[in-house]
């Protein structure tokens, strides 16, 4: 038998209801907030994502699903969407004609990385980018907009945190300082860390490898490298945030795993999910429009989720219950000859916004009650030659296992409560 592709998994019938919940979660919220939906390619030039993601970063170096197509182009299917997202601004001069640009997108993304708990390498992310001035308000505006996408989600238990990569200046700085320590405890880093530590040092922070972790807790804090203008939106983005409901927990560690950031930061984590405990995260990405091709710098600032981990933490809470899904009517025909008259019953009930399932087995009523019980219907109706002939129906409350008669012809205005 050939099997899905290690990595991804298919979305059957029994799980597709959380996936519309949380699908509608996205839209309305986002709809709140006046941001408007947008869909790019699954696939892009490489480029797009080589040169606005950064070339010193995992994704880039390792978990990208790069091709060549038939015309020897090099071909990437998209491993996040800021940078296609930007592209397509760019191409589209959407930042032009608009002087904010509030857009929310949800799609499968792709990354080769290790399949675990929370991991795939066909995974969905929701996200929303803010394309507006520098300010600090426009940060808040998405964190305000992602923790409303959490707690309308019905989730409770997590952790937001907070930090600021600052200037391209105050980054300069703080990388100086930052080489200068991990090559004074270089033998105790992974591989990895000692062959990025020189072009790419805010990688090592936040390598998973067990040694680097242990490694950088006695690291320097970007914090005490600030210049005035990156203290000033930090301290502006944290007094716009507290007086909100939003907690959050200044974490100088955080930086992030693409290049693409400066200024604020930040990442929503949940205990629930285990070692891959970030459900989402984001921050402000000023010069990645120049990255891209724009001539003049485009402030922007942005988040995604992971649906895979939004679910995996709903799923893992005991409050998280949908509406069922079972058919409000199931209706059984006696004989074959009968169907064409359950069918037509059916579709006078459907028209009323009821959903009703017709038997297409043309088996015994016995068999047909059994799958109604099955599949929860609330009610079941039978039809054969003599309920056509005495115009009399009996409804079937399920649940109650009671039975009213009622008039067929006119079986629509039942009360079907
Ligand atoms: P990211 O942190 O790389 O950021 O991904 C965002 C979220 O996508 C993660 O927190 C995680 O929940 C989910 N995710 C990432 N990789 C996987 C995977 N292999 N399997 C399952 N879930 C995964 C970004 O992608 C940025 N574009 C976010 C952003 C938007 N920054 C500014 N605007």
């Amino acid at each position: 038998m050939i099997q899905a592709i290690r990595g991804t998994k298919d979305l059957l019938p029994e799980v597709i209801r959380q996936w519309q919940f949380i699908e509608n979660v996205f839209r309305t919220v986002s709809d709140k907030y006046g941001y408007n939906e947008l869909r790019t390619p699954i696939f892009e030039k490489t480029e797009v994502f080589s040169r606005g993601i950064g070339e010193g970063t995992d994704v880039v170096n390792k978990e990208m699903y790069t091709f060549k197509d038939k015309s020897d182009n090099s071909i990437t299917l998209r491993p996040e969407m800021t940078a296609a997202l930007v592209r397509a601004v760019l191409q589209d001069s959407l930042h032009t004609k608009q002087s904010t640009n509030r857009l929310w997108y949800f799609g499968p993304f792709f990354r080769y990385e290790r399949p675990q708990k929370g991991r795939q390498r066909q995974f969905h992310q929701f996200g929303a980018e803010c394309i507006s001035p520098l300010y600090p308000e426009s940060d808040v505006e998405v964190i305000m907009l992602a923790d409303d996408v959490v707690k309308t989600a019905g989730i409770k238990d997590y952790k937001l945190l907070l930090n600021t990569l600052g200037t391209v200046e105050t980054r300069k700085r703080y990388k100086t300082a930052l080489t200068e320590y991990l090559h004074s405890i270089k033998d105790t880093l992974s591989q990895d860390s000692q062959n990025r530590l020189d072009h790419n040092p805010l990688r090592v922070l936040d390598s998973k490898a067990p040694e680097d972790k242990e490694a950088v807790k006695n690291a320097p804090v970007i914090l005490d490298y600030l210049d005035a203008e990156s203290a000033e939106h930090f301290e502006k983005v944290k007094e716009l945030l507290a007086v909100t409901d939003i907690n959050v927990e200044i974490s100088p560690m955080l930086v992030r795993g693409l290049d693409y950031y400066c200024h604020t930061v930040f990442e929503f984590q949940s205990s629930a999910l285990g070692a891959q405990d970030a459900f989402g995260g984001g921050g402000r990405y000023n010069g990645l429009f120049q990255l891209l091709g724009s001539k003049k710098e485009v402030p922007a600032v942005g988040f995604a989720m992971g649906v895979e981990r939004l679910l995996l933490i709903l799923e893992a809470s005991d409050e998280f219950k949908l509406e069922s899904d079972a058919p409000d009517i199931f209706v059984a025909a006696t004989d074959v000859d009968y169907i064409k008259q359950a069918q037509i019953t059916a579709n006078k009930l459907r028209a009323k916004g009821l959903k009703v399932i017709v038997d297409l087995h043309r088996r015994s009523i016995k068999a047909q009650m059994r799958e109604a019980n099955k599949i929860n219907s609330r009610f079941s109706i039978v039809i054969g030659a003599n309920e056509i002939e005495t115009n009399k129906i009996n409804i079937k409350n399920m649940a109650k296992s009671e039975q009213s008669e009622y008039p067929l012809d006119t079986i629509e205005n039942f009360d079907f409560k």
